[in-house]
């Protein structure tokens, strides 16, 4: 998978070189190039915002470096990837639709992301009429119902929950299919040893004893109750209306 961002906060990016991106960046198994927008620039002051037109508070990004930023990375990404491929172009948007694990396996499975993170108000609206007219497929993605000073740190989480699904980034692949909203449920809670623990109040912790059963039937039917009942009480917005809330069991 090849994943490209533009941004005029590069640096911003840097969590990509660490932990699991920057060890699948390592295996060759994710390509990541970060850009600064300002380099498709062409005044002394590198400026990629003007006032709103219209009038009305803060700046907007101007269109014309993101025109020559799109253009470019779109030539470099099909000079590694072939003519013939098309990149998924990604705006984090407060605006946007709601990203979440369903996206995170849709995505996981593209050849190519590029990331576009605004700042300030937004980006001038025909910078996405421009990219639509050149037959570029776009996502306005939303992180949730709060405004971020910019795409970012809502680009550092989507690719991180993108890229541990791509096959051979995660070690375990059975661990991806047990975890929450992988079945549209929240994950069961989990113990280790030591089996009793004397708390540091003095108060000793059993763990739940069907977990040290050894059967495996049991252990399974408990944990699917125990996600069933968690997601009922924090997220009944996830179940259907067999499993939610007053629903007959
Ligand atoms: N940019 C600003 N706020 C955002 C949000 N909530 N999600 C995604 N991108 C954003």
């Amino acid at each position: 998978m090849r994943i490209d961002v533009i941004t005029i906060f590069p640096e911003y990016l840097a969590p990509l070189e660490l932990s699991l991106i920057g060890r699948a960046r390592r295996d060759g198994l994710v390509d990541v190039q970060v850009h600064d927008l300002r380099d498709w620039t062409h005044d002394r002051h590198r400026t990629v915002d003007d006032s709103p037109l219209g009038g009305g508070a803060g700046m907007v990004m101007k269109p014309e470096p993101w025109a020559e930023a799109f253009a470019a990375v779109r030539a470099d990404g099909q000079r590694a990837l072939g003519e013939d491929v098309e990149p998924l172009v990604v705006f984090p948007n407060p605006a946007g639709v709601p990203f979440a694990q369903a996206t995170a396996q849709e995505w996981s499975q593209c050849e190519w992301l590029v990331f576009a993170c605004g700042r300030y108000e937004g980006i001038d609206e025909r910078v996405y009429e421009h990219l639509a007219d050149l037959g570029y497929e776009i996502a306005l993605a939303s992180l949730g119902d709060y405004v971020l000073n910019g795409g970012e740190v809502a680009v550092l989480a989507i690719t991180e929950a993108v890229v541990r699904l791509v096959p051979g980034v995660v070690g375990n692949a059975e661990s991806l299919l047990e975890e929450s909203h992988s079945e549209g449920m929240l994950e069961y809670p989990l113990y280790t040893r030591p089996a009793t623990w004397d708390d540091p109040a003095g108060v000793s912790r059993e763990v739940p004893p069907i977990l040290l059963s050894g059967d495996h039937g049991k252990i399974a039917a408990w944990r699917h109750q125990q996600a069933l009942e968690r997601t009922r009480q924090r997220r009944p917005d996830l179940l259907g209306p067999v499993d939610a809330p007053g629903a007959e069991t």
